[in-house]
C-alpha cells in the first residue's frame, strides 16, 4: 500500500471519530447519576461507546476510500478480478474484535460484582409493588408509597412483587430489577447527590402500567435520620404530614409545604387554578383532583398523577389534606 493511501484512510479515520465523538458529546444521553452504582454503570456505557467510535471510523474511512477510489467506470461492464481471501487479515480482524468483546464483558463483571456489593451494616428497605403502586418499608415496620434514602449509605432495595410481575426503575439510579410475585430480588444503592428522582414500573403490568410512578427522595445523612425519626412526620398542621407522607412535594410546588415540584400545577395558585377550572367549591376541587386527577388536567399538564390515592389515603387523612391546601391557598 503506498504511503499516499494510508494517509487519506487515516484522514477519513480521524474525520468519521471526529464527527462520532460530536455526536456523542454533544447530546445529553444519559440522566444525571445519582448513585456510586449509576457512576460505574455510566463508565460501562462510555467505555463501550469509545470502542464503538474506534470501529466506527476505521470501517467508515475504509468504506469511503473503497467508494472513491475503486468506483467502476460507467459504462464498465466487466466482472471484478477474482480474490481469495487473506488469511493474515482475517485473524486480525477477528482477533481485534473479539479482544474488544471480552475487555467489554470483564468491565461489565467488575462493575456488576462492586454494584452487589452491600457493606457490612446496609439499610434495607423492602419494596413491593401491587398494581399499580409501589409501596417501601422500612426497618421500623413503617410503609410510604414514596422512597426516602439517605447520601453516602449503603442501601439494599429487597424487591417483590404482590401481584403481577413489576420491574422497578429509577433512571437517576441506572438500576432496573423485576418485583416478581415469591421472589425477593435484591439491588444496593448508595446515593451521591440530594433531590428527588422518579421511580418508574418498566414491565407492563396492566392496563395502569404507565401509571405506576412513585419517586425516590435523597437527603443528607441528617436529614434522613430526622425524617426516620419522625416517622416521616413533621411538626405542623396534620395535613402537611399527609402531604409529606404521600409525597405531594415531588410533583408540585407548594410554599407552606416548603415543596418545589414541577411535574404538576403549582399548588401556590391554586385558588387561580380553582377558578379556572370552574369545577365548584374549593375544597371539592381539591379533593375531585386527588382521588380523580384525571377528572380535570390542568391547561398545559398531562395526566400523569397517579389515579391511585382515592384508595392509598385513607378517608380522615384524605380531609386533613384538603383542608390544609385549602386553608393554605393563595
Ligand atoms: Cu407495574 Cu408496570
Amino acid at each position: 500500500m503506498r504511503r499516499g493511501s494510508i494517509l487519506q484512510l487515516a484522514a477519513i479515520a480521524v474525520l468519521a471519530a471526529l464527527i462520532a465523538s460530536v455526536v456523542a458529546l454533544s447530546i445529553n444521553w444519559l440522566p444525571v447519576a445519582a448513585s456510586e452504582e449509576a457512576k460505574r454503570i455510566h463508565f460501562v456505557y462510555w467505555f463501550a461507546t469509545v470502542i464503538c467510535i474506534g470501529v466506527f471510523s476505521v470501517v467508515a474511512a475504509v468504506l469511503t476510500y473503497c467508494v472513491l477510489k475503486f468506483r467502476a467506470a460507467p459504462d464498465d461492464d466487466s466482472d471484478g478480478p477474482p480474490i481469495h481471501g487473506h488469511t493474515k487479515l482475517e485473524i486480525v480482524w477477528t482477533a481485534i474484535p473479539a479482544v474488544l468483546v471480552t475487555a467489554i464483558s470483564i468491565v461489565s463483571a467488575v462493575v456488576l460484582a462492586q454494584n452487589s456489593k452491600a457493606g457490612s451494616d446496609p439499610l434495607v428497605v423492602k419494596v413491593t409493588a401491587v398494581q399499580f403502586a409501589w409501596k417501601f418499608t422500612y426497618p421500623d415496620g413503617k410503609s410510604y408509597g414514596f422512597l426516602t434514602l439517605p447520601k453516602g449509605r449503603h442501601v439494599k432495595l429487597d424487591i417483590t412483587s404482590n401481584d403481577v410481575i413489576h420491574s422497578f426503575w429509577s433512571p437517576e439510579l441506572s438500576q432496573k430489577q423485576d418485583a416478581v410475585p415469591g421472589q425477593h430480588n435484591t439491588i444496593v444503592v448508595t446515593p451521591t447527590r440530594t433531590g428527588t428522582f422518579p421511580v418508574i414500573c418498566t414491565e407492563l403490568c396492566g392496563l395502569g402500567h404507565a401509571l405506576m410512578r412513585s419517586h425516590v427522595t435523597i437527603l443528607t445523612a441528617d436529614a434522613f435520620s430526622r425524617w426516620l425519626k419522625s416517622g416521616g412526620q413533621t411538626k405542623g398542621p396534620p395535613g402537611l404530614a399527609v402531604f409529606q407522607q404521600f409525597g405531594c412535594g415531588g410533583c408540585h410546588t407548594f410554599k407552606p409545604a416548603a415543596a418545589t415540584g414541577t411535574v404538576g400545577p403549582d399548588l401556590d395558585k391554586l385558588k387561580e387554578e380553582a377558578a379556572k377550572a370552574n369545577r365548584g367549591p374549593l375544597d371539592k376541587f381539591i379533593e375531585e383532583s386527588i382521588v380523580t386527577p384525571q377528572a380535570y388536567i390542568a391547561p398545559g399538564f398531562q395526566d400523569v398523577m397517579p389515579h391511585t390515592f382515592g384508595s392509598q389515603i385513607p378517608p380522615d387523612k384524605l380531609k386533613q389534606l384538603v383542608q390544609y391546601l385549602s386553608g393554605n391557598a393563595q
